[in-house]
């Protein structure tokens, strides 16, 4: 146990344990007959709101550090990311094959007719670049594009929850229907994006350095 530790931060820890967590209790609860009336449309649910959190999780480590000056969010941020892509995958593998058996001719019929799916197959095509370029050998290969090839997550996010929002066939402008759980992903993501706002980032880099100094006044002085 002492080992674990000294290989791994807590963080690390809890991020895997988090990430994992939800494919467990999958299984668990697909073996023991436990998904509802409709299992493969809990299957899909549950795999899309894990892969969606992790995606924002992902976009929230760059602000947090900005914010609290907590430099091992940046090391986590590529596991979070690969981790969304792993529940969008299983997602979409569900979709394909136990929600329509594979009949292609009738998938690409459903992508057309529902725009809602549409966006999420955009969303899913968009991930992919991006997980297998996410290793540093990639980086060094690619050298600046790499970084312009990875923003392209400011349109993933977005998208992502608009597939969501949209899947879920609520009203936003009268608050009707299942919104309420998009609507949060929605504030979370709009709000993540404006902190990489040029002069927000600049504002939050230097609220950072007020809380540093209020905190170093603080710390008793020993003598
Ligand atoms: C080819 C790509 C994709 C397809 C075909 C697809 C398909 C679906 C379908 C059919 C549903 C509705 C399930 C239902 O309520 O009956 C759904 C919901 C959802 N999907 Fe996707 N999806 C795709 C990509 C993605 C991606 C890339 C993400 C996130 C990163 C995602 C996140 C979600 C979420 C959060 C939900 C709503 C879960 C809920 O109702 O609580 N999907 N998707």
């Amino acid at each position: 146990m002492k080992s674990l530790f000294k290989r791994y931060t807590p963080l690390q820890i809890a991020m895997h344990i988090y990430a994992w967590s939800a494919l467990v209790h999958l299984l668990i609860d697909f073996f023991t007959d436990n998904l509802t009336a409709n299992p493969i449309q809990a299957l899909e649910q549950r795999t899309g709101r894990h892969a969606i959190t992790l995606l924002v999780l992902s976009l929230a480590c760059t602000p947090l550090n900005n914010l609290f000056g907590w430099r091992e969010l940046i090391k986590r941020r590529r596991a979070l990311g690969l981790y969304a892509f792993i529940y969008a995958t299983i997602h979409v593998i569900i979709f394909i094959d136990l929600d329509y058996g594979l009949a292609w001719s009738l998938i690409i019929q459903t992508i057309l007719e529902k725009p809602y799916i549409l966006v999420g197959m955009l969303t899913f095509l968009m991930l992919i670049p991006l997980a297998f370029t996410s290793f540093n050998i990639w980086k060094v290969r690619l050298g600046k594009n790499w970084k312009r090839l990875h923003k392209l997550v400011y349109l993933i996010a977005p998208l992502a929850v608009l597939h969501y929002a949209w899947g879920k066939k609520g009203d936003f402008f009268r608050l009707q229907g299942e919104i309420i759980l998009p609507l949060i992903y929605a504030v979370i993501v709009i709000l993540l994006l404006i902190t990489r706002i040029p002069p927000v980032r600049k504002t939050l880099a230097s609220l950072r350095d007020r809380i540093v100094v209020l905190f170093r006044r603080r710390e008793p002085v020993v003598e």
